[in-house]
């Protein structure tokens, strides 16, 4: 967003709520702040003392905290007015479009406290659905518990965005795709789509609008299309699952971190988590949005989902690929962290070269992992940082949990880079974490062990 706007924003938002305008010092202030200048320097250019400018400054501060309702200060000036700005157009643009809100708005609380909160409507029995390219579900096993988890989160709670994260293949697809049958009859609308080929926001939002009935023109500015948005999911009950979300996130960077270009999706969805509707997003990913993270610890109506192993229901794959040797069957599933996808992998491996015998496969050094299945990890290591596959290649060496004094010992990095390289790790759910007596211990699973083996060790050698 342009400086000059913001300033306009500012001055405008102090004026109509206090009836003055920004003095020239105030203006400095705020503008050499968002240029990152010290208190210091602007008083020099303004030849006055620097406790001068820091008085004016904090009174500035506190004006600015009252009028956009939140704590504002010079950290944080420039993000709390951006958001208000956002909100202040997007809640006029409802107002002109429906006349559903009666002022313009200038910060989320005062939005929300406006805007009519949704009635539970009645839905009909048949959803309008808009599966897009959605696979076609053949088989499905078991994820009892994790289905009445997120049928209670999305029905009872009325949750509004629910991240369902989890490793290449554990069956994210397959969960939410299977969750729309159990749950669709109390939807108006229910939407798929996969980011796999990385959408921008202005183009995926463009193709949501035009599922709906034209109220009115589908804007191309992608503010007025979220506000559109926005208001359909007031009107209707939508449940819209964004697959593949971590298409948008970059690759060589910690995890969550969106593309260039693709940055607008941060405030769409800390939008759709505050807005008042009674719609929900599932978005499906290998790696945490860092908004989520954000905003699930303030927000009950934001929610994590990390889905783990299929268990032993994993046992149905291999019965329906009619292995033998069923009493060795839990000992695969466990060497395969109970992922449907390894399974299918390995069961294919065992069917061709060990003539359908579990127990001969599991003689050998398992876990094997077949091309395929290294193939599908490649996409997911490709995008680590290179401290990042240090970590990794170091945990793969350890034969027990590793706490991090003990890797920062070997891999020589800073306290605070390897701070930042373990939670990025976990956000990429790579990490087995567990606790004990007060000490975190790291370690990696079987499969990704063996795979970075595979992959990096002869390249450290
Ligand atoms: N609950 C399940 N029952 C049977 N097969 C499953 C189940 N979950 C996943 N699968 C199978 O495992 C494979 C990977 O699942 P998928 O949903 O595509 O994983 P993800 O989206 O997490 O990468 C698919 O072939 C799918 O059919
Ligand atoms: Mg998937």
């Amino acid at each position: 967003m342009e400086l000059q706007e913001i300033l306009r924003f500012a001055d405008e938002v102090v004026f109509s709520n206090t009836g003055n305008h920004l003095d020239d010092l105030q203006q400095a202030i705020l503008r050499e702040t968002f240029q990152g200048r010290k208190y210091a320097k602007i008083a020099e250019d303004r030849n006055c003392s620097e406790g001068y400018v820091r008085g004016a400054a904090s009174e500035l501060w506190k004006i600015l905290s009252e009028v956009l309702g939140e704590d504002v200060s010079k950290v944080n000036v420039r993000g709390i007015l951006e958001r208000a700005k956002f909100y202040n157009s997007y809640s006029s643009a409802i107002e002109k479009n429906y006349g559903t809100v009666n002022n313009v708005n200038i910060c989320q609380e005062k939005t929300r406290s406006h805007s009519p909160t949704p009635q539970p409507q009645e839905t009909p029995n048949q959803p309008q659905m808009d599966l897009g390219d959605a696979p076609e579900i053949f088989r499905f096993y078991d994820r009892t518990t994790e289905l009445a988890t997120l049928e209670n989160w999305i029905l009872q709670q009325n949750c509004r965005l629910i991240a369902l994260l989890g490793i290449t293949g554990i069956g994210k697809t397959t969960l939410a795709l299977r969750l729309i049958e159990q749950i669709k009859t109390n939807f108006h609308y229910i939407i798929y789509r996969s980011l796999h080929f990385s959408p921008t926001l202005n183009t995926i939002l463009t193709n949501l609008l035009q599922i709906f009935p034209q109220q009115a023109d589908i804007p191309q500015n992608t503010e007025a299309q979220i506000s559109q948005l926005l208001n359909y999911l007031r009107q209707h009950r939508c449940l819209i699952i964004f697959d593949d979300l971590q298409m948008l996130f970059a690759s060589g960077q910690l995890a969550g971190q969106y593309k260039t270009g693709y940055e607008d999706y941060q405030l769409f969805f800390k939008l759709i988590a505050e807005v008042n509707h009674n719609s929900c997003f599932l978005l499906n990913s290998w790696e945490k949005p860092r908004e989520i993270a954000k905003l699930e610890s303030s927000n009950n109506y934001v929610q994590t989902f990390v889905l783990g192993s299929l268990g032993l229901a994993g046992k149905e794959i291999l019965k329906y690929r009619k292995l033998s040797d069923e009493e060795s069957w839990e000992n695969l599933i466990h060497t395969y962290e109970g992922n449907p996808l390894w399974l299918e992998l390995t069961a294919s491996t065992i069917q061709e070269l060990f003539g359908g015998s579990v127990a001969n496969f599991l003689q050998c050094d398992a876990p094997i992992l077949d091309e395929s299945l290294q193939a599908q990890l490649d996409q997911q290591f490709q995008r680590l940082t290179q401290q990042e596959l240090a970590v990794m290649i170091q945990l793969a060496k350890e034969s027990e949990p590793v706490a991090l004094p003990d890797i920062l010992k070997i891999v020589g990095l800073s306290v605070s880079d390897l701070v930042n390289v373990m939670r990025s790790l976990k956000m990429r759910l790579l990490l087995e974490v567990e606790e004990e007596s007060k000490t975190t211990y790291f370690s990696l699973n079987h499969v990704l062990k063996e795979y970075v083996k595979n992959r990096y060790y002869p390249k450290v050698k």
